[in-house]
């Protein structure tokens, strides 16, 4: 059945805004996206967001819900009860550029600080056959739509614009992980992911992995692991005797 909801939006740009109160006709199976398209059809054209594939495939429709962070396309509106204001709030991380829009530059920056995957020189194809174990935890780490949720949500960078700089986000740690355990990746990754990457701000909360659309287990799988290889490198004594020698 269908029924009038109350939102609460916030409208503006780098400059500065506030939220916007504004009732929206709901009807059953639909979304938040749903409704922000209907106030945008009806109320408030100039209304800016960011949507693609309604799906919760292409990323884009990032946002915040009661401050959460959440796909729009993925939140169901039933998820709420009838009388209960709905917030949407663009990405508290990343710089506004209008309305729900946000400028998610950051993490294309942070991509490109990560030395691509590097096999061995001369190696054919069909020389090496790859494990089914191996294959697998790679999918895993391949499900991910680049919607920047876990990033918006680290408290790392989330509250600190200060730590951007020398933390790349548990995407891209992720990342990293991933080409580090690819057995035919010979770059040795660990020293990057801890001095460059900042993996050792990750104080493992977990928060990343709660709001991941994809359900990528990034703590478990990707951080946590990776975290081990670095204190595998730090503590073997052949290392450690090769830092005292070396490194004065
Ligand atoms: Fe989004 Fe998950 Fe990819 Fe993070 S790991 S960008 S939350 S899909
Ligand atoms: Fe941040 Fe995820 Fe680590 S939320 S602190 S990167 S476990
Ligand atoms: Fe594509 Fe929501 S519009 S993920």
């Amino acid at each position: 059945m269908g029924y009038d909801a109350r939102f609460r939006v916030w409208r503006g740009d780098l400059d500065g805004g506030s939220l916007e109160d504004y009732t929206v006709a709901v009807n059953e199976g639909e979304v938040v996206l749903d409704i922000i398209h209907r106030l945008q059809a009806t109320q408030t054209p100039d209304l800016a967001v960011r949507w693609n594939c309604k799906a919760g495939k292409c990323g884009s429709c990032s946002a915040e819900v009661n401050g959460r962070p959440r796909l729009l396309c993925m939140t169901r509106m039933s998820t709420f009860t009838q009388d209960e204001i709905i917030t949407v709030t663009p990405m508290r991380t990343f710089p506004i550029i209008k309305d729900l829009v946000t400028d998610v530059s950051f993490n294309y920056e942070k991509a490109r600080e990560i030395p691509s995957f590097t096999p061995p020189a001369g190696l054919a194809p069909g020389e090496y056959r790859m494990k089914q174990v191996d294959v697998e935890r790679s999918q895993e780490f391949r499900k991910c739509i680049e919607c920047f949720l876990c990033q918006d949500t680290c408290h790392v960078v989330r509250d600190h614009e200060e730590n951007k700089t020398s933390f790349a986000g548990p995407r891209y740690l992720m990342r990293i992980a991933e080409l580090e355990m690819h057995p035919l990746d010979t770059r040795d990754r660990r020293e990057m992911a801890q001095e460059e990457a900042g993996l050792g701000y990750c104080n493992i909360t977990k928060c990343c992995t709660d709001v991941c659309p994809e359900h990528i287990k990034i703590t478990d799988n990707a951080l946590i692991p990776l975290k081990e290889r670095v204190v595998d490198r730090r503590y073997d004594p052949i290392v450690w005797l090769g830092n005292k020698l070396f490194r004065r």
